[in-house]
């Protein structure tokens, strides 16, 4: 092991030995190397004179460039956009995130989180996690209705066991039952278990309510207290698309934060959706430890073990996008334009919530409980999915997402209000083509 990666370690250890164990191999063995960049860190700081130490190119004192690339970089100076950012993220976009998340979470007050690192994108942040956090071999409890890129990045890629839990009672909220029954049933046969949580969850728009989340987060304390290590993740990649009043109008994150020491808090975000700029893949990886006397010195372990999977994958992500970020965030209205947008998918959410659940396709399917977020999906009565997906496709020029059976997934998020009902009748009419 290297010694970098030994030191951090110990420092972990010295405030919470639970988390070495909660670590992968990988995990365990990361550091931040000082080779290269921690010398062109000193240099950056003390070479006024020659600084020869960094894999960019300069002229002049500044930064070499095309003209032509920089005519499409308005407001930006080359040194904000062209330059590598640090593995860590830009200090600026790192700061400005991590107040901005107090700010949505109000049940963070008073706890201590890490700084975000940054990623490129959520996708990457998952990847990143799952380096760190889990081996081959490791469970990782999910619901059965889940985003499908988890199926690449956790199983696929990384040979973790996806144990899932069905979703929703009979009622249609959360199945707590089957939840507890799924998490305390891996936690007997393992010293850690990894749950993924999702709110608004992809595929069906679900956020669970206050009560639900206190319930979720007592069932893993309680594994918790019970012996088993728990790393509860959440993806809060559609953060703040709420649409009804009962719904728990903050990351679960800040809620598992501090409850038991041998509970980790790994929460996901980014700004590709919360900002709406996906393509832009600006992404965010943060930890929620119980408190403890090296609290700061561990977070500072987690974020340097977490910056060396960064470096050892992507090196950086793009310093243009960050930078882009961070200036939006510290321009006025930036938070009014947001809500304003939340607001136009929230009438969308209700114009589907009020058309999908007319009366006259009752025959045809039932709606599973939406709340938040870009999709709903519905569960068709006696039609095959993937045929109806490929007719509506072929006959009608409609586009949706199959998944199995029995579902069909709509990303309202992209559909104009007045398309709304046209939408529907078009389902129920390819519906009917393939019954007659
Ligand atoms: C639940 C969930 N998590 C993460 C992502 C990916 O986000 P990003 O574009 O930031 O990688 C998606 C995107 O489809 C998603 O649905």
């Amino acid at each position: 092991m290297n010694e970098i990666a030994r030191q951090l370690n110990k420092e972990m250890e010295r405030g919470n030995g639970y988390l070495i164990e909660m670590l992968s191999e990988i995990g365990k063995n990361l550091f931040f190397p000082k080779g290269i960049l921690s010398q062109s860190a000193e240099a950056k700081l003390k070479a006024h004179r020659i600084n020869g130490t960094i894999g960019i190119a300069k002229e002049e004192g500044g930064i070499m460039h095309l003209p032509s690339i920089m005519e499409s970089v308005d407001g930006l100076l080359p040194e904000n956009s062209l330059t590598y950012a640090p593995s860590f993220g830009i200090p600026g976009l790192r700061k400005a995130w991590k107040e901005a998340m107090y700010e949505k979470n109000p049940s963070l007050s008073g706890k201590e989180v890490s700084l975000p690192v940054v990623t490129c994108g959520i996708t990457h942040a998952i990847s990143v996690m799952a380096d760190v956090w889990i081996d081959p071999g490791d469970v990782v409890i999910l619901p059965d209705m889940m985003w499908g890129n988890y199926n690449l990045i956790l199983s696929v890629r990384k040979g973790a066991t996806l144990s899932k839990f069905s979703l929703f009672t009979e009622e249609g909220g959360f199945n707590l039952d089957a939840f507890q029954a799924k998490v305390t049933e891996e936690a007997a046969r393992r010293d850690k278990i990894i749950v993924l949580l999702n709110f608004p969850l992809n595929p069906t728009g679900y956020t669970v309510t206050r009560t639900e989340a206190a319930r979720i987060v007592d069932i893993l304390e309680d594994v918790a207290k019970g012996g088993t290590n728990v790393v509860a993740v959440t993806d809060d990649a559609y953060f703040g698309l709420f649409y009804e009043e009962e719904v728990l109008k903050e990351s679960i994150f800040s809620l598992l934060t501090g409850r038991h020491e041998r509970l980790v808090a790994v929460k996901m975000d980014g700004a590709t959706k919360e900002d709406y700029v996906w393509g832009l893949r600006v992404g965010f990886l943060t930890y929620g430890i119980s408190a403890c006397d090296n609290q700061a010195a561990i977070y500072d372990a987690l974020e340097k073990k977490t910056a060396g999977a960064v470096r050892g994958s992507i090196s950086n992500a793009s310093h243009l996008s960050q930078s882009i970020v961070l200036k939006a965030m510290q321009t006025p209205g930036y938070q009014e334009s947001k809500e304003a947008k939340g607001e136009i998918l929230k009438a969308r959410a209700n114009k589907v919530g009020e058309v999908s659940m007319d009366p006259r396709y009752a025959d045809a399917w039932s709606v599973y409980p939406f709340n938040s977020g870009y999709f709903m999906c519905i569960r068709l009565t006696n039609t095959d999915a993937e045929t109806l997906r490929i007719h509506l496709l072929d006959t009608y020029g409609v586009g949706l997402i199959s998944l199995g059976e029995t579902d069909l997934r709509v990303a309202f998020s992209c559909i104009d209000i007045q398309d709304i009902r046209e939408l529907f009748d078009t389902i129920y009419k390819g519906v009917q083509d393939l019954a007659g």
